[in-house]
């Protein structure tokens, strides 16, 4: 049986894993997005948009791994949400894995409006939602 100071152990290094894919995630943007704006070539540029997609559909797998796990809350839209933009990476890999350069541009700006919206306020939420929901999923059963 896992105690609770465990399980709040587990659950900040969970949050620290998922801040430290936020930080990878900002600075293989900055290199896709110095490769576009350098004119680096198609080839440096598929490189670091086949990376950060790679990031991306790894950290959203793990959000949702943490959400299940810390039995957060998520709303309805947040769940459209996330799967409208899991098909969107899923269609922007499969691009850049036929060479398009036009979708590591689709990935630079879906990379762009997803930093500025989400890594704040995810850290926050999920933050406060592990810390208080976390040892009692009945209560958010309950909720639900
Ligand atoms: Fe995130």
């Amino acid at each position: 049986m896992i105690s609770r100071d465990n399980r709040f152990q587990k659950r900040q290094d969970d949050l620290e894993i998922l801040d430290h894919e936020h930080s990878e995630i900002h600075r293989q943007y900055i290199q896709l997005d110095d490769a576009i704006l350098h004119g680096f070539g198609s080839a440096r540029i598929l490189e670091a948009a086949r990376a950060l997609v790679h990031t991306m559909g790894l950290h959203f797998t793990h959000e949702q791994q943490f959400q299940e796990t810390n039995s957060v809350p998520v709303l309805e839209k947040q769940r459209t949400a996330g799967s409208r933009l899991m098909a969107e990476i899923v269609a922007i890999e499969e691009g850049l894995k036929q060479g398009e350069v036009y979708a590591a541009l689709r990935l630079r700006g879906l990379c762009k409006g997803w930093m500025q919206e989400h890594m704040y306020v995810e850290m926050v939420e999920l933050g406060f939602a592990a810390l208080i929901y976390g040892s009692e999923p009945d209560r958010i059963q309950a909720q639900m």
